[in-house]
């Protein structure tokens, strides 16, 4: 029977297994950005918070939906993955709002439900950077207008956290580049460039764009070790910085840099125009 014709025909799941190592808690950044950046958007969610390979076990779903679902208590969430035993094993989570399904960038969803924020964490790292590309076009696919893609890396415990951010207006845009590091323990700006997605990460070689702005980074850094009296306050006089000495397009909102938001212009690793 042709495909067309056949009902129901689910299509064929879009990527592949790979290793599904996650963390308690190693997520905690994205949740806390989409509290901090968008508020009202999580309030009135126009459709579902879609976690795209949660990996072994659903954790950091269930930990996004119970922290999401305080500021928006009839938030649903539907947690995707490829392979089916992870699937199987996130069945006994479920709960009202929380659902696990099989799937892949094209995701399954269902008659009449569109994604309004994915989260794609630590999935993307594992491929080859041609495959981007086309992952970036099946999500845009699914989202609703204004809907948000978060893409990124951590560090296996979610002390170092980098990701694009994305919205879809007419297309997919991304509109920033977020650096965020935990602030509970001293660190470096280099320490970041181990955890920067798939789309930076092969582009960081010394005397390119992306390298030039840690050594900028760690620069602000030390200088504001002389005005800053812990992480918190030499994170913050740092990213001011490096917008006001080094010209780069910092989001400089008292309420992101001081819960460990560095925000970077669409065009980062490019300083403003
Ligand atoms: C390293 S785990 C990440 C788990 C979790 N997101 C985290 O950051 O802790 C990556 C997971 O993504 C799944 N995955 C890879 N490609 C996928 C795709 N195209 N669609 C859905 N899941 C995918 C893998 O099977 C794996 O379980």
């Amino acid at each position: 029977m042709p495909a067309a014709s056949r009902p129901f025909a689910k299509p064929k799941p879009l990527g592949q297994t790979t290793r599904g190592k996650t963390a308690p808690n190693r997520l905690r950044k994205t949740d806390a950005f989409l509290a901090v950046a968008y508020p009202e958007f999580v309030r009135a969610l126009p459709g579902l918070y879609v976690d795209l390979g949660y990996g072994a076990y659903p954790v950091t779903s269930m930990e996004t939906f119970h922290r999401l679902r305080r500021l928006n208590p009839k938030l649903s969430l539907l947690g995707v993955e490829i392979d089916p035993a992870r699937v199987a094993e996130a069945q006994r989570f479920t709960a009202p709002g929380l659902e696990f399904r099989l799937g892949g960038f094209n995701l399954p969803l269902q008659p009449g439900e569109h994604a309004a924020i994915i989260r794609a964490f630590n999935v993307l790292r594992q491929y080859p950077e041609a495959e981007v590309a086309a992952a970036l076009a099946a999500l845009e696919a699914a989202l609703c207008p204004g809907g948000l893609l978060l893409e990124g890396t951590s560090d296996p415990t979610g002390r170092l956290t980098v990701f694009n951010l994305y919205e879809k207006q007419t297309t997919l845009t991304r509109k920033a580049v977020v650096f965020a590091p935990s602030l509970r323990a001293d660190f470096l700006p280099r320490q970041l460039q181990a955890v920067l997605p798939k789309n930076f990460i092969h582009h960081a070689a010394p005397g390119e764009p992306i390298d030039r702005f840690f050594a900028a980074w760690h620069a602000s850094w030390q200088a504001a070790r002389a005005v800053g009296r812990n992480v918190r306050q030499i994170f913050y006089h740092a990213a001011l910085r490096l917008s006001d000495h080094y010209g780069y397009d910092v989001d400089r909102r008292p309420a992101l840099l001081k819960r460990g938001f560095l925000c970077l212009g669409a065009d980062w690793p490019h300083k403003r125009t």
